[in-house]
């Protein structure tokens, strides 16, 4: 908007700061409507004409009822009912709460400005705001337990199926038929064990509770160890190349969250990839300056899509059938990042997905 513009003047004449800040009310994210002590608009502000749909040229000079018609969620109109000029003179203004214009939600809070308390209304500025970020937050929220109700669902059906079978017919199955049965039952507790886990870790790492308990790791040790699990657990060795470029800095982290790290994209490239999984682990800048430890987990499967690269780190994604709950990322990122760490993803020199952390030293000095 044109600085020099008269359309705001009271607003600026109000403040004088206002002008020296060269502080224009079309700056404000928020809508503002100002109106004068007879009940006129003298500022409407970008914000509001985008909310409301409005061209303040149209409202300016108007009487606010009639440039902001608000209905209360009853059909009551607002104005009549708030009655800031003819109201009780003690009252300074009005809540936050969602009204109606024209159709469209929109909240509205206002504040009665008054030259002396228990005076007549000099000024009644009103601040509104849209719906949408409180919507788009909603169906986000709407959709968690909708996917999050649907996860644990269906190892429960399962549960539910063999249990009840077991319970019903005990006598007509044979001794291997209900070991299988329960191994399947085993399973499935298992995974809504883990579910359950990673939607407390996840509800952490939102809310910013995610706590790290610093300590000395040692990397290269830790990568040994998740590569021993997974060859004991029936991997061939070689499908591991292991790098530990020495001499590595000191590195001060969690260790349990560590492994959680390791474990979970270790498992990815064991799960979603192919070929020859390689780690690699060595010291590199942390952000340009601080000395850090990188580890990068490379496979020669089919990789991320470009396209999705953007994605993997967002709860619930998964590229493939094979997936498990897609959280296992999101909550790699956000383990890394409480550490202040980094991570990318890329593809790998052999075709597949590669996956590169970095970590800052974290001496106990920088403990928060
Ligand atoms: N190394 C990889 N190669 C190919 N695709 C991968 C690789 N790692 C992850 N992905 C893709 O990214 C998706 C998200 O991974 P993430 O670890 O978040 O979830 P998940 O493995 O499906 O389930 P969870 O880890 O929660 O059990 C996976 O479903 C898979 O499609
Ligand atoms: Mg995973």
């Amino acid at each position: 908007m044109d600085l020099t513009s008269t359309r705001h003047e009271p607003f600026r004449q109000a403040r004088p700061w206002a002008a020296e800040l060269g502080l224009d009310p079309d700056d404000l994210p928020d809508g503002l409507v100002v109106a004068d002590s007879t009940g006129r608009v003298i500022c409407f502000n970008a914000a509001a004409a985008r909310i409301c749909g409005t061209d303040p040229s149209d409202v300016l000079g108007r009487p606010i009822q009639s440039a902001l018609p608000f209905q209360d969620l009853d059909g009551h109109r607002w104005w009549q009912l708030t009655d800031p000029y003819g109201g009780l003179a003690t009252r300074s203004g009005q809540p936050e709460r969602g009204l109606l214009l024209e159709g469209r939600e929109v909240l509205v809070s206002a504040r009665y400005v008054r030259t002396r308390p228990t005076g007549p209304v000099h000024r009644l500025v009103v601040a509104l705001r849209g719906t949408e970020a409180r919507r788009r937050s909603e169906r986000s929220d709407a959709e968690l337990i909708a996917t999050v109700a649907h996860e644990l669902r269906s190892p429960l059906t399962s549960v539910k199926g063999f249990t009840a079978t077991l319970l019903a017919k005990w006598e007509r199955f044979t001794d291997d038929q209900k070991r299988l049965m329960l191994e399947t039952v085993d399973a499935d507790a298992n995974r809504v064990t883990r579910l359950i886990a990673e939607l407390l870790d996840i509800s952490r790492i939102d809310s910013g509770r995610l706590e790290v308990r610093r300590q000395p790791v040692d990397m290269a040790a830790a990568v040994r160890r998740h590569v021993q699990a997974h060859t004991t657990a029936g991997q061939p060795p070689d499908r591991f190349a292991t790098r530990i470029v020495e001499p590595l800095p000191e590195l001060w982290a969690d260790p349990d969250k560590i492994d959680q790290v390791l474990g979970n994209l270790l498992e990815n490239a064991v799960r979603h990839g192919e070929g020859t999984v390689t780690i690699e682990v060595a010291p590199a800048p942390h952000r340009g300056h601080d000395e850090g430890t990188a580890v990068t987990v490379s496979d020669e499967g089919p990789g991320i899509p470009e396209e999705s690269m953007s994605r993997v780190f967002t709860r619930f994604w998964r590229g493939s059938k094979r997936g498990g709950t897609g959280l296992g990322l999101y909550i790699v990122k956000g383990i890394v990042e409480a550490h202040g760490g980094d991570i990318t993803v890329a593809r790998a020199p052999g075709g597949g997905a590669q996956f590169r952390f970095t970590l800052p030293a974290g001496a106990p000095a920088f403990m928060a």
